[in-house]
C-alpha cells in the first residue's frame, strides 16, 4: 500500500499537537507538512508548540519549519485540519477545491447537506455523500467532518442502543479545558469554579446528533427522529469530557440488557490502524468512569461508560482531544482510505 502524504493545518494547537502525535508513526500517513498562523510562519514547530500531547514530540518533527495554510504551499494528499472554525471556512474549501481531501474537526461544515459529519464506527454509509458534494461543488478534492467532541462520545453510545428504538436524550457534560483550545479559557475563571456556559456547544450536541444517527437515502441524510436536550458546562480537568445521560426508549430495556449492548457493541470496521479493541468499555465499579483514569483507554479512543441504572441513566466519558477531535478525523482517513477514496 502506498503511503498517504499528509499534513496539519493548525498543527500548533491543542488538537493540532494530537494529530502530530498520532501520525508521527502512522502506518499508512506520512507527515509531510505543518501549517499555522502568521505568527508561526517560518519558525520551528518545536518553538512555537506549547507541546502538551500524550508523546514526547520526536525531534525530526520539531526541527520542521512551520508553514502558512496555502494549498500552493502544502505538499501533501490530505490534509486534516485543526483551525478556527471561520477560518475553516474558507480555508478548507480553497484546499478542497484544489484537489486535497480535507478531513476537518472545525463545526463550519458539519452540517452543510453534502458534507459527511462521520463516526466510522456509527454512519460509514454517509461517505456517499462525497459524491453528491463533488458533484455539486465542482472540487476535485472533498471535505470530511467530524463531530464535535461532546457529541462524538455521547453518539458512540447512543448508536449501541439504536436497536431498543431511540426516542429521547437528555443530556448534562462536564466538560475539559482543552476543548477550549490552548488560551480558551482564562484560570481566574475556571479554578474553583464551575463554567456554565459553552458557546453553541449545546446547539451543537442537539443538531449534529439527528445528523450521525439519520439515514442516508443515497441523496441526502434524514435526520434520526429523536429529541436531544444538552446542558453543557466547563470543569477544570485538563482532557476528558464526562457526560451524565437519560435516555428514553421505545423497547424500555433493563440496565443489564443496556450494559450487554454497550459490551457488544463492535463496529467491524476491519483493522483500521487507530480503531480501539474496544469502542465502548464498560466500567462496572461504581464510582467509574473518571478523567483521570479512563480517557487513555484505547489510547484515548475508546469511550468509557459506568453507572448504568434504571431510567436509562448512566455515564459516558472519551478523551475530548483523541476521540473528540484528531484521532475521530485520523479514523475518518483511514476508512476514506480502505474504501479507496484516498
Ligand atoms: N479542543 C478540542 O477538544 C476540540 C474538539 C473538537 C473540535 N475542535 C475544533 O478544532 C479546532 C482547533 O481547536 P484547538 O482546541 O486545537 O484550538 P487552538 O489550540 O487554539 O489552536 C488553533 C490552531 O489554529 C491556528 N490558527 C489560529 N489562527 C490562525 C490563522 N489566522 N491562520 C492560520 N492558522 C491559525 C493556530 O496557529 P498559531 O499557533 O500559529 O496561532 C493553532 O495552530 C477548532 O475549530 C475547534 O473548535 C476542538
Amino acid at each position: 500500500m502506498d503511503r498517504i502524504r499528509v499534513g496539519v493545518l493548525g498543527a500548533t494547537g491543542n488538537v493540532g499537537q494530537q494529530f502530530v502525535g498520532m501520525l508521527v508513526d502512522h502506518p499508512w500517513f506520512e507527515l509531510t507538512a505543518l501549517a499555522a498562523s502568521e505568527r508561526s510562519v517560518g519558525k520551528r514547530y518545536c518553538d512555537v508548540a506549547k507541546w502538551r500531547a500524550e508523546r514526547e514530540l520526536p525531534s525530526e518533527v520539531g526541527e520542521e519549519v512551520v508553514l502558512p495554510v496555502d494549498p500552493g504551499k502544502v505538499d501533501a494528499d490530505l490534509v486534516f485540519s485543526a483551525l478556527p472554525a471561520d477560518l475553516a471556512l474558507k480555508v478548507e474549501a480553497e484546499f478542497a477545491d484544489a484537489g486535497f481531501v480535507v478531513a476537518s474537526n472545525a463545526r463550519s461544515y458539519r452540517m452543510f447537506d453534502d458534507v459527511p459529519l462521520m463516526i466510522p464506527e456509527v454512519n460509514p454509509e454517509h461517505l456517499g455523500l462525497l459524491e453528491v458534494q463533488q458533484d455539486t461543488r465542482g472540487w476535485d478534492g472533498c471535505i470530511v467532518t467530524n463531530p464535535n467532541c461532546s457529541t462524538i462520545i455521547m453518539v458512540t453510545t447512543l448508536a449501541a442502543l439504536r436497536g431498543f428504538g431511540l426516542e429521547s436524550v437528555q443530556v448534562a457534560t462536564m466538560q475539559a479545558l482543552s476543548g477550549a483550545g490552548y488560551e480558551g479559557v482564562a484560570s481566574m475563571a475556571i479554578l474553583d469554579n464551575v463554567l456554565v456556559h459553552i458557546p453553541m456547544e449545546e446547539e451543537k450536541m442537539e443538531t449534529e446528533t439527528l445528523k450521525l444517527l439519520g439515514e442516508f437515502d443515497g441523496e441526502r441524510v434524514i435526520d434520526a427522529e429523536i429529541s436531544v436536550s444538552a446542558s453543557c458546562h466547563r470543569v477544570a480537568v485538563m482532557d476528558g469530557h464526562t457526560e451524565a445521560l437519560w435516555v428514553k426508549m421505545r423497547d424500555d430495556p433493563t440496565p443489564e440488557e443496556v450494559r450487554e449492548a454497550f459490551h457488544g457493541f463492535d463496529a467491524d470496521l476491519h483493522d483500521l490502524p487507530s480503531e480501539p479493541e474496544r469502542v465502548i468499555i464498560v466500567r462496572d465499579e461504581e464510582d467509574r468512569p473518571q478523567p483521570r483514569l479512563d480517557r487513555n483507554a484505547g489510547g484515548g479512543m475508546s469511550v468509557s461508560v459506568g453507572r448504568i441504572r434504571e431510567g436509562i441513566r448512566y455515564i459516558a466519558m472519551g478523551h475530548n482531544t483523541i476521540r473528540g477531535a484528531a484521532g475521530a478525523s485520523v479514523l475518518n482517513a483511514e476508512l476514506l482510505h480502505k474504501k479507496g477514496i484516498l
